[in-house]
């Protein structure tokens, strides 16, 4: 087997640029259980943005907004609204990762740089995939700040109860008709991925609506990208309204692993999080297409949680609804128990749920 040309340690960090990062990260404290780490801005001598930088197990999520009137950050919000702009990973060598990526057609961003403090250094470099958002290889061998040089350490005054939120399972993008497999080719020659897993207008359409998805994974599995394209059907696809309403290209959700989803969704619902609500009809026969499960089918009823299973196991699985105005991106929580794919048997009855929000907004 050839070597990987880009080995991934895994997910470094996910930033949203936002319009309003100090309010974001009460949400994300609050409502998922996230502590503050980090902060940057002008206390710290950063005078053009203010990052919050959020951590709960091997999670992290930075929240960036802009200071200034005109400025690549207050663009993004404009155009996008909040979303995410990095998907950063985390290697061994971020310099080589820019070139073998680089040298195989990936536009860069911004070139491999050294940022240093009384902590160490970080090598960082960035390249960019669909829509404008980048990935930013975060080389942090040498480093032992709360964050990034240039952040400092931060803590909150609030009460944080962290929810069992383990580590990111998987990020989805959305891209326009007819670029799926272009995107899909750009991981495999540029990065190096494979592609695990495909889905189309059979697997996953309804009545009104259809979208087709291919997963691609880096060598040791670490990163899962999905990559979803409207497709024809009686109606506005949902990856047609996000489309619409982020402008470009864009992370759809983000999915992030639990050991307890049970106590996890408790959680989140209890602190108003809200989630896509599939029909009581559902359980009715889920026992009959995933066999026995360890969970109460009570319980996950209560909390509207739904069940899948492949050859290798089963998964628990819910959806929030969109943590923005703009109908865009959104959350996975996801309690895998062997199954090591992406819940197909729950497409159907997703995205019918996600239609009638769809109409619910007058976007069907
Ligand atoms: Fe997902």
């Amino acid at each position: 087997m050839a070597e990987d040309f880009l080995p991934l340690n895994g997910t470094d960090y996910i930033e949203f640029y936002v319009g309003n990062a100090k309010q974001a990260a009460v949400f994300y404290q609050y409502a998922f259980g996230f502590e503050l780490v980090a902060y940057a801005g002008p206390e710290t001598g950063v005078r053009d943005r203010a990052s919050y930088v959020l951590k709960q197990n091997k999670i992290r999520l930075v929240l960036t907004t802009s200071l200034v009137k005109d400025s690549e950050i207050s663009e993004h919000v404009k155009k996008h609204g909040d979303g995410v702009k990095v998907l950063a990973l985390w290697v061994d060598d971020a310099a080589k990762s820019f070139y073998e990526t680089t040298s195989r057609g990936a536009e860069p961003a911004s070139k491999p740089q050294t940022l240093k403090d009384e902590f160490g250094e970080v090598v960082v470099a960035s390249i960019k995939t669909y829509g404008e958002t980048l990935h930013t290889f975060v080389e942090r061998k040498n480093y032992k700040g709360a964050f990034l040089p240039g952040y400092r350490a931060a803590k909150s005054n609030m009460q944080i109860e962290p929810i069992g939120l383990k580590y990111i399972d998987h990020c989805v993008g959305n891209v326009e008709l007819g670029k799926m497999n272009q995107w899909v080719k750009f991981y495999e020659d540029v990065m190096g991925f494979k592609l695990l897993v495909t889905f189309d207008d059979e697997d996953i359409s309804t009545e009104y609506s259809a979208l087709m998805s291919k997963v691609v994974s880096n060598g040791n599995g670490y990163i899962k990208f999905p990559i979803n394209e409207p497709a024809q059907g009686k109606k506005k696809s949902q990856i047609e309204e996000y489309l619409d309403f982020y402008h470009s290209a864009g992370v759809q959700h983000i999915a992030i692993a639990t050991d307890d989803i049970i106590h996890t969704v408790g959680e989140l619902r209890k602190r108003g999080v809200e989630f896509l609500k599939v029909p009581d009809v559902y359980y009715d026969d889920v026992t009959d297409r995933v066999g026995k499960i360890n969970e109460s089918l009570e319980e996950l009823r209560k909390l509207n949680i739904l069940i899948d299973r492949d050859e290798e196991g089963y998964l628990l699985q819910i959806f929030t609804k969109p943590v923005q105005d703009r109908p865009t991106v959104f959350f996975e929580i996801i309690e895998r128990n062997g199954a090591k794919s992406f819940g197909k048997g729950n497409f159907k009855a997703l995205f019918e749920s996600i239609e009638r929000e769809q109409a619910l907004r007058g976007n069907l």
